[in-house]
């Protein structure tokens, strides 16, 4: 099956191509002509989850999916949650973000965080959303440089090492976004895609 994934971070597309597998071919926006910045506004993930797809849908036509993640710290009352991507700066500046996570956080006992992903698919024009979550905590310092983002600060439960020490596979073993894709292929093998 071919389907639209808005994302344009290869990171993100290597985990999930190898939760999905070989039957089905991811599309990016940019393979589809879409090359500007796909608006992310909302106050919630499934709101940033459904806008990104809808804007691709309405564009394309296509079947398609986005998914929308947050690092919700207990510390920090759930920040920097829906904001992750836009913590320290405008941009996704991962570094920065790094530094003031661990700069909020300084002093703190209470370490235990989790991330959560809303995945939305848009499937012959019907909306869908399916969601994962991995419980943590975060580390003093950076450890480690596989992955992207908050990944070197981040060990989930039951492991001494973050998600950027992990492969790929390590990572999906027990990651929001693995969880989440998962279950959308679940519905999608459920219907005979
Ligand atoms: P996005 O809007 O889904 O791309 O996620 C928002 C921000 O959360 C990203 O810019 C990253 O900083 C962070 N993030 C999302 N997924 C992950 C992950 O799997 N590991 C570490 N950080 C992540």
């Amino acid at each position: 099956m071919k389907i639209i994934f808005a994302t344009n971070n290869a990171h993100k597309l290597r985990e999930v191509q190898a939760v999905l597998g070989e039957g089905f071919t991811l599309l990016t926006p940019r393979d589809c002509g879409i090359t500007e910045e796909i608006p992310e506004e909302q106050p919630t993930l499934e709101g940033n989850a459904l806008q990104k797809a809808r804007y691709l849908h309405d564009r394309t036509g296509l079947d398609c999916f986005a998914d929308d993640t947050g690092l919700e710290v207990e510390a920090l009352g759930g920040a920097p949650g829906v904001h992750s991507a836009r913590y320290a700066t405008d941009g996704h500046d991962f570094a920065a973000n790094n530094r003031l996570l661990l700069r909020n956080l300084e002093g703190a006992e209470n370490r235990r965080a989790r991330f959560r992903t809303v995945v939305a698919l848009i499937l012959g024009g019907e909306e869908h959303l399916f969601e994962g979550r991995v419980e943590g905590r975060i580390i003093e310092h950076e450890t480690g440089h596989e992955g992207f983002g908050y990944d070197p600060l981040f060990c989930p439960e039951g492991s001494d090492r973050t998600f950027a020490q992990m492969t790929t596979d390590e990572k999906n073993a027990l990651s929001h976004r693995a969880r989440a894709v998962r279950k959308l292929a679940d519905y999608l093998h459920s219907i005979g895609k």
